[in-house]
């Protein structure tokens, strides 16, 4: 368990509720085995996404398991549908030195893309890790061909770090490059409401 931050909040504990205009956040709940399985995955292709999608029911509920019990990931809960359609998590970034560094990572659900959906559920979390658990960097990282969230981390304001080798190990074997960028506390600018 990690504690660190103005207000020692333990990352380990179940997220608090966030909100924006079109979007809760929520710590999963087991019955949102069902929106994981239909809804909130896709063609995997980042740091949350580096496993296959779920096949079945059976591996949903344990993708949702590992969520409750890492204490650290939301599901992205669309306000209109009700439907859980993504996650975001928040996890420590071992690769920094400094005290209280965070990861982010997150997915979105196939057909609940190019809405800005991601950009929204990342900009709460950050304001989170920024405001309220006063953490000094947040890191995250995507595959080369990941266009789509190389577009997420430059409108959230990350700068682009370069090129980290065999940064990730491959569910198929093997590993992947990455690239890595981050964003310092004092470069955080909330999004206008
Ligand atoms: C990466 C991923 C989360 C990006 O999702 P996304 O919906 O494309 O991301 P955004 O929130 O930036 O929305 C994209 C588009 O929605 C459009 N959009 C539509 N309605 C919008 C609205 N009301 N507000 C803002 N943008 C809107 C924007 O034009 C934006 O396009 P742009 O990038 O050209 O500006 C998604 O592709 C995904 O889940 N991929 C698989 C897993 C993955 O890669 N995870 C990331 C690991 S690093």
């Amino acid at each position: 368990m990690r504690l660190f931050g103005k207000r020692k909040i333990s990352l380990n504990a179940a997220p608090p509720l966030l909100q924006t205009l079109r979007l809760v956040l929520r710590g999963f709940d087991p019955s949102d085995a069902v929106d994981v399985l239909a809804r909130a995955q896709g063609e995997a292709a980042g740091a949350m996404a580096s496993a296959p999608p779920c096949q079945s029911h059976e591996e949903s509920r344990r993708t949702v398991e590992g969520f409750i019990r890492g204490g650290s990931t939301w599901a992205v809960v669309e306000k209109r549908s009700g439907h859980v359609i993504g996650a975001v998590a928040l996890g420590p970034d071992s690769g920094r030195a400094v005290e209280g560094a965070l990861e982010l990572g997150y997915t979105l659900g196939e057909q609940y893309r190019d809405q800005g959906y991601a950009v929204e559920a990342c900009g709460a979390v950050l304001a989170y890790a920024f405001d309220e658990l006063d953490s000094p960097v947040v890191g995250a990282g995507h595959e080369l061909t990941n266009q789509r969230s190389r577009r997420v981390f430059k409108k959230l304001g990350f700068t682009c770090e370069g090129t980290m080798r065999c940064a990730r190990t491959l569910s198929g074997g093997g590993y992947a490059d990455e690239i890595r960028y981050s964003l310092l506390r004092e470069e955080y600018r909330p999004a206008p409401k």
